[in-house]
């Protein structure tokens, strides 16, 4: 009995592991996030564009404690909570704010993001579909 909840613990574990690699073919914002779909990007003062392995979201975004990350964590919880970011006033996303940080690397509450941060050159349902991946995350 035991072994048998153990063996699907580890079922569960590994799905869950899948999902974060393997989107499913809906899921534009999931393949949009994970690089499946390339994104034209470049960053702040250089119109070159990057190599499109570089814009992934999940290069940056995953894999990093919150404590030290290089890139801030992209969830629901993180971009809905009123903090403060940046130094700035206190601000939360929203679906326009999250594009227009997406777009022109703009905060919510006015503060421009780092230069490392890419400025993607994505349509709008295309952003729209990011967010609603990361609202799910
Ligand atoms: C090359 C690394 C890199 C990639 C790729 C990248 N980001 Fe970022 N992103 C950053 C960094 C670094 C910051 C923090 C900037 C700052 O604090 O000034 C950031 C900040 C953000 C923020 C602001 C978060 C906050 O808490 O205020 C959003 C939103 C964001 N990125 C979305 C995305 C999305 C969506 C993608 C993919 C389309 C993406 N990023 C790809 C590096 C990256």
């Amino acid at each position: 009995m035991r072994a048998a909840a153990m063996a699907l613990a580890l079922v569960a574990l590994s799905c869950l592991a899948r999902a974060q690699t393997a989107c499913n073919p809906a899921d534009l914002g999931c393949a949009l996030f994970n690089g499946e779909h390339p994104m034209a990007a470049h960053l702040r003062d250089d119109d070159r564009p990057l190599p499109s392995w570089t814009t992934r979201c999940v290069n940056c975004h995953v894999g990093t404690s919150k404590a030290q990350a290089f890139a801030p964590p992209l969830t629901h919880d993180t971009l809905l909570a009123a903090t403060r970011r940046r130094g700035g006033p206190i601000s939360h996303y929203d679906a326009t704010a999250f594009c227009h940080a997406v777009k022109d690397g703009i905060d919510p509450a006015g503060v421009m993001l780092r230069k490392s941060m890419p400025r993607y050159q994505i349509t709008d349902d295309q952003c729209m579909a990011l967010w609603q991946f990361v609202m799910h995350r």
